[in-house]
């Protein structure tokens, strides 16, 4: 990567066109248009962050914050972007942003198979507490169930970083 600034900051409605063509770039089973618009506009307890880097969008994740506990719904970056630490970031800020609201830990499902997703989780304290068999129907895939107990304490460890 070269030293091109990125920028990280909350998803916009002008944003999901481009958010949408990673999404399906991404994933076996994106989501839709609609469905990313209404996380936007409808869903309060939604929250997601995009990385911009000279105005286009290289990535984006989200979150549900609910009570104390923030559930990561999604997370991609464009493959040119990727290893340089944009994945991090966004769920730094997804962190960040959750604690504010008064979560103090996040939890998602990652495919069995999908050993780099696992590798970045486990670099922010995930660990794994559970399995759900046979979840994604596409490929008959186990999710794995991970847990980051403390994001407050991630957050101080990688505060370098935001
Ligand atoms: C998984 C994904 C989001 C990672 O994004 P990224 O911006 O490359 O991640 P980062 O640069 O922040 O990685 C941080 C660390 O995680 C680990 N990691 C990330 N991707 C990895 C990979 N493909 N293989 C091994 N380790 C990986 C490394 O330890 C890495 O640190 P390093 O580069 O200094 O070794 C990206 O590969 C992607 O968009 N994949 C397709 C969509 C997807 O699988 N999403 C996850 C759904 S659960």
């Amino acid at each position: 990567m070269d030293d091109r600034i990125i920028v990280y900051r909350e998803m916009t409605l002008p944003d999901i066109e481009q958010v949408y063509a990673i999404e399906c770039a991404s994933f076996t089973q994106p989501w839709s248009v609609e469905s990313l618009v209404g996380e936007v506009v409808e869903n309060d307890v939604a929250c997601y962050f995009v990385a911009e880097c000279e105005g286009r969008i290289v990535g984006y994740a989200g979150e549900w914050v609910m009570y104390d506990e923030s559930h990561m719904t999604n997370i991609a970056v464009i493959p040119e972007f990727r290893r340089s630490g944009v994945a991090t970031r966004l769920i730094l800020s997804l962190m960040r942003a959750a604690s504010v609201k008064g979560a103090k830990r996040m939890t998602l499902e990652v495919r069995e198979f999908n050993f780099g997703a696992q590798a970045l989780y486990a670099s922010l304290s995930f660990t794994k507490v559970g399995i759900r068999k046979k979840y994604y129907s596409d490929t008959g895939e186990n999710a794995f169930i991970l847990w980051n107990d403390d994001i407050n304490a991630t957050l101080a460890e990688n505060s370098d970083k935001l």
